[in-house]
């Protein structure tokens, strides 16, 4: 895909995107994981790099190239991605957060493989993971109530939802304090793995734009325009 032609409107600015999702440990050889290919997160990591920003992508079990130009940083758990996004978030002027980041983890994992038997398997007991979307605007919330620094003018978040879309989407982005939620519609050969995607963009504060089916970089442009816009 070409990515030339595209603005320098994103120079001089550094964008933290999470990509792909996360694995929650079981026992050394087995882990909780989710279908995120990381594609739309890439696709967003590129396109920042084209439009000229410091791009840093923290990837999640993604099995794609490095996009050049951009700094990645590897994950495997939900702990692990929030550490380094709020690493990288302390001096970003924009943070996307595209990861599937698993809700939960079992609550020990094993250090040695879980061998079957004759009797029926333990249940795995989970505990909740912390919510980083949720987490960086408390954090953004706090520091402007103290002056205490700079953090991201613009945090966006990524939402898949099967029914009630735009209702869950915009409760959501009202809970978790971002400014810009990107609803995906899963199905139809749409979202996870395909290199399509169609969304509606709920902006903080009302209004929306959608999306119509296309390239995941399509969607990504918009995001950035949206971010752009509110850096400007
Ligand atoms: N997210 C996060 N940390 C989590 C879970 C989600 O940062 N522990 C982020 C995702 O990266 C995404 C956004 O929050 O940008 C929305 O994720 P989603 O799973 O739709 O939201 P949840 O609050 O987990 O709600 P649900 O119960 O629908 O899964
Ligand atoms: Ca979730």
């Amino acid at each position: 895909r070409v990515l030339a032609g595209r603005p320098a409107d994103l120079a001089g600015r550094h964008v933290v995107i999470s990509a792909g999702g996360t694995r929650e440990a079981i026992d050394p050889v087995r882990f909780i994981g989710n279908r995120s290919s990381g594609l739309q997160g890439y696709a967003l990591a590129r396109t920042a790099v084209a439009r000229g920003a410091e791009v840093t992508l923290v990837s999640a079990n993604v099995a794609l190239p490095d996009p050049a130009g951009a700094k990645v940083v590897r994950v495997e758990s939900a702990r692990a991605l929030r550490d380094a996004v709020l690493a990288a978030a302390d001096h970003a002027d924009a943070v996307v957060m595209a990861a599937a980041v698993a809700d939960f983890r079992p609550v020990r994992a094993s250090d040695t493989k879980i061998k079957k038997s004759a009797a029926e398997p333990d249940p795995i007991r989970l505990a909740k993971n912390p919510d980083v979307l949720a987490e960086l605007g408390e954090v953004r919330r706090e520091r402007r109530a103290a002056e205490s620094g700079p953090y991201p003018r613009v945090i966006a978040g990524f939402a898949a939802e099967t029914d009630d879309v735009l209702a869950n989407g915009r409760a959501k982005l009202e809970r978790k304090g971002c400014d810009l939620l990107v609803v995906n519609q899963v199905g139809e050969g749409l979202a996870f793995g395909t290199p399509d995607n169609a969304a509606v963009v709920l902006l903080a504060g009302g209004g929306s734009v959608e999306v119509p089916r296309g390239p995941k970089e399509d969607l990504a442009d918009v995001v950035w325009d949206l971010v752009a816009e509110r850096l400007a």
